[in-house]
């Protein structure tokens, strides 16, 4: 059996579907070139029948990247498949991935289809899938609930009619690693045909075991891993990308299987999907949170002094996490500029470049020391860039113990100057009231936070918003010494992504 497992990137697809993860097109084709450059297999680029938004999202990026197998979800009926189809038709390797629920509970409750009618369904769409490409993925949802000599007779079937690869879900993260591995070992014995295609596996994280369980899959034979970056997805998520890579390189010897991941892509790939997402990585996730690398304790620093592998098991420059501080400040040109960045994992065009120095510089003007965590911030501003609907130009905010909150904004709306001022129970109430009034926007404010960046009395401070209106949410962000200004910024960066939105839907939410 082949040692070299395949990984399926499907941040791009069940990642976004995690409650408030949201990228628009430029976004998940940003991404997508990031996944590439860090050698994942095959990528699920999203579900072209859910919504029109998607279709163009999944075509742009299967037009655009070359090294990996670009994927489509689709369900069983042919509307979906054509879809799937005229989505990635122009890939270099097109892959359709089917889906159809084979649990009794789904079947009945869901689908409201009898085992027979599911397993034609599955044959015919497998059937039809393969008159396009040959690289056709079966998955049978909810698996680990399901018969098991149904799945063999049903894997059988679909392999019959050419299915390459075919996936056994955990899709509610219900099974125990035993478990899960004693079904995959089942389906392995008693499915005549499996030789003939790739097992693969996918679990989502509700009982928080979806790393142990793919590892358990892929000890049982397994080789493909569905999984997404920082493990975002559904509920409490899917298995995590960065886990299973850094499992198998650490403990080598236990599961002897290798991948392409290039693993010093896997920490900027990480803060870029944190970034796009709006999704901020607990500080104790496993190899990429804040927390991963440090030691607090006397007793662990004294020991990782004197050896570090008396409490690390990995080394952060493995997972492309750099030791070396480069300080930026207001000296620095443009050639630490971009060195830096490039060491930060980030690729940006001459604009984003420009763009970003200038910001840099501005930022110098006011704080000592530009850190890594300060040019992130500023590249979050960047990155979710959207068209400018409406702009800051000034800002004004009144307030104080025994004074009334009031703030004083302009705005550039469409081109046009305006002025406004109104009041609020506190300062970024006020500016919040005033924007709104302005802008005559609607949205519900879902979601407000606010991080010092890096500590210190001059940090940057970064303020994340979620919104809401007409059905559709955004995300929206701003860095600035002033957190008071932070939120303005991050409240207009949120609005002119709803406006964007309006105009170019991608799924009901963003
Ligand atoms: O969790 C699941 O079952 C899925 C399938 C569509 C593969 O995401
Ligand atoms: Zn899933």
């Amino acid at each position: 059996m082949q040692d070299r497992i395949i990984i399926f990137d499907t941040t791009l697809r069940d990642g976004e579907q995690s409650p408030g993860a949201s990228m628009n097109t430029a976004e998940k084709l940003r991404l997508a070139k990031q996944l590439e450059r860090l050698g994942v297999d095959a990528m699920e680029a999203g579900f072209p029948a859910s919504s029109p938004g998607d279709f163009e999202a999944v075509k742009e990026i299967a037009g655009v990247i070359k090294n990996v197998q670009v994927t489509a979800l689709s369900r069983t009926s042919k509307e979906d498949i054509d879809q799937a189809w005229e989505a990635i038709k122009y890939a270099v390797d097109p892959r359709i991935h089917i889906f159809i629920a084979t649990s009794d509970l789904h079947m009945e409750w869901k689908l409201q289809m009898n085992r027979e009618e599911v397993l034609k369904s599955a044959i015919d769409a497998v059937r039809y899938a393969k008159t396009f490409t040959d690289n056709v993925e079966f998955s049978s949802e909810d698996g680990s609930r399901s018969d098991r000599d149904f799945l063999c007779r049903i894997f059988e079937a679909v392999i019959e009619v050419g299915a390459t690869t075919v996936n056994l879900p955990d899709t509610v993260g219900y099974a125990f690693p035993e478990e899960y591995s004693a079904l995959l070992s089942y389906v392995i014995k008693h499915t005549p045909n499996i030789n003939k295609a790739i097992l693969s596996v996918h679990c989502h994280n509700d009982l928080g075991l979806a790393t142990a369980n793919t590892l358990a899959g892929l000890k049982a034979g397994a080789r493909q891993a569905e999984v997404t970056i920082n493990g975002i997805g559904e509920r409490a998520g899917n298995t995590s990308l960065e886990e299973i890579v850094m499992s198998l390189y650490t403990r080598n010897q236990l599961l002897p299987l290798t991948c392409g991941i290039k693993k010093q892509e896997l920490y900027p790939t990480s803060r870029l999907v944190s970034m796009i997402t709006g999704m901020p990585v607990q500080a104790n996730k496993a190899i990429v949170g804040a927390n991963a690398f440090a030691h607090e304790a006397g007793i662990h620093q004294d020991g990782v002094l004197k050896n570090p592998m008396t409490y690390e098991i990995m080394e952060p420059e493995t997972i492309g996490l750099s030791s070396n501080r480069l300080v930026l400040g207001k000296h620095s040109g443009r050639h630490a500029f971009n060195v830096k960045l490039e060491e930060m994992g980030y690729q940006l065009n001459k604009d984003e470049l420009n763009r970003l120095f200038k910001r840099m510089k501005a930022l110098a003007d006011k704080k000592k020391e530009i850190l890594d965590e300060d040019l992130e911030a500023l590249l979050g501003d960047e990155i979710l860039r959207v068209p400018d609907t409406f702009k800051l130009e000034y800002l004004n905010v009144v307030s104080g113990s025994g004074a009334v909150p009031t703030a004083t904004v302009k705005l550039i709306i469409k081109g046009k100057e305006e002025q406004s001022a109104s009041l609020g129970v506190g300062p970024i109430d006020a500016a919040f009231n005033t924007i709104a009034n302005m802008t005559g926007t609607k949205c519900k404010l879902l979601h407000f936070s606010v991080n010092s960046i890096t500590g210190g009395m001059d940090a940057l401070g970064e303020v994340t918003v979620r919104l809401k209106e007409n059905d559709i949410i955004a995300l929206g962000k701003g860095a600035d010494p002033d957190i008071i200004t932070a939120s303005a910024k991050a409240y207009i960066n949120g609005l002119n992504r709803l406006a964007y939105l309006n105009l170019n839907p991608v799924r009901k939410s963003e």
